[in-house]
């Protein structure tokens, strides 16, 4: 058969089961291209010697052509178009698809405890103050009535940043107790703040202790403060915090800056536990910041935050407090 003829026969089959645009491609190649039986009845136009044959050849070789170019070109809109649905569809989300739900933080159960105590003492008209960590000899220790010689000021319990002469001498403090001795000399009376803060002494770490944790002062200063106001008070905290059955009792004590001193124990949990110190702010305080304490009187407590916490949640090691394992952490919620 005429390689034109057969061409004319098979081609269109060929370019409609093309089944992709690189498979149209090859077909477009054999079909019409450089080697097709096409391009090959171009060149063997020359040795026909009638020019009227000639012409009536080269008129059917180029009919031929154009049409088989028609159906490739149909083809290959046909082709394009299920190629683009095809790559859209293969791209589309899954709307059905549950989402992707965040990890949901949440606040460490130091701050939440901070939180809800501070809340407690708002809730009684008090004002929060806060103070800085980095403190002067004066404020940790002068002002709150410790000698010269007491041993907590040494370096085998208070970290020095910078020896200084005397009261200047920087250090980490040791206890919020500093704000109240800042707050009293700024501030005129009366006076009711709570100061939530970061404390810092030099002990290793242990089950019992580490050498950065939380404590939340106050202070009560106004025309006629008495004893039974702080146990009327820590009292009522405490049972707000514990709750409203939780019975407290007062141990005489001892700190330089406030007198008579105590701790107070609560009875929680089956067992009576220390928690707050707290006593009448020493004269000796009074007249460090410039207050009369012929006038005035007051009285002041200091808890620590990790171990309101722990006594709360039933925790007894306080490196559960710094453990950064997230299968702790997420207990917090
Ligand atoms: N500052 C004391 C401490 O760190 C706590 C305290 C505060 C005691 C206020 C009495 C009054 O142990």
């Amino acid at each position: 058969m005429d390689p034109l003829e057969e061409l004319k026969q098979d081609a269109p089959g060929r370019i409609r089961s093309a089944a992709s645009i690189v498979e149209l491609d090859e077909v477009e190649a054999e079909v019409v291209g450089r080697r097709s039986p096409i391009a090959e009845a171009r060149s063997g136009l020359g040795s026909i010697e009638d020019p009227e044959e000639r012409g009536a050849t080269g008129k059917a070789i180029n009919d031929i052509a154009l049409g088989l170019t028609a159906q490739i070109r149909a083809r290959r809109d046909v082709l394009e178009v299920a190629e683009v649905n095809e790559r859209l569809s293969a791209d589309k989300a899954d709307v059905t698809l549950p989402g992707r739900v965040p990890e949901r933080g949440t606040h460490h159960i130091v701050q939440q405890t901070i939180d809800e105590i501070v809340d407690i003492f708002v809730g009684l008209g008090y004002q929060m103050v806060q103070g800085p960590e980095a403190e002067t000899d004066f404020y940790n220790f002068t002002a709150l009535n410790i000698p010269k010689t007491h041993p907590t000021r040494l370096e085998s319990d208070t970290l020095y940043l910078d020896y200084g002469e005397g009261d200047e001498e920087v250090l980490l403090r040791t206890h919020t107790s500093p704000v109240q001795a800042r707050h009293m000399e700024a501030h005129g009376p009366p006076v009711y703040i709570v100061v939530p803060g970061k404390v810092f002494r030099a002990d290793a770490i242990d089950a019992t202790h580490l050498p950065v944790f939380h404590q939340i002062e106050g202070l009560a200063v106004d025309d006629n403060i008495t004893f039974a106001d702080l146990k009327g008070t820590l009292a009522e905290f405490t049972r707000q915090f514990f709750g409203p059955d939780t019975k407290v009792k007062f141990i005489p004590h001892y700190f330089p800056f406030t007198e008579p001193s105590a701790e107070m124990h609560a009875y929680t949990q089956g067992q009576w536990i220390e928690l707050i110190g707290c006593g009448m702010v020493n004269p000796a305080v009074f007249e460090n910041v410039g207050y009369d304490p012929n006038a005035l009187s007051g009285f002041a407590f200091g808890m620590g935050a990790e171990r309101m916490a722990m006594v709360r949640h039933g925790i007894t090691d306080l490196r559960t407090m710094i453990d950064p394992d997230v299968r702790t952490l997420e207990q917090y919620r």
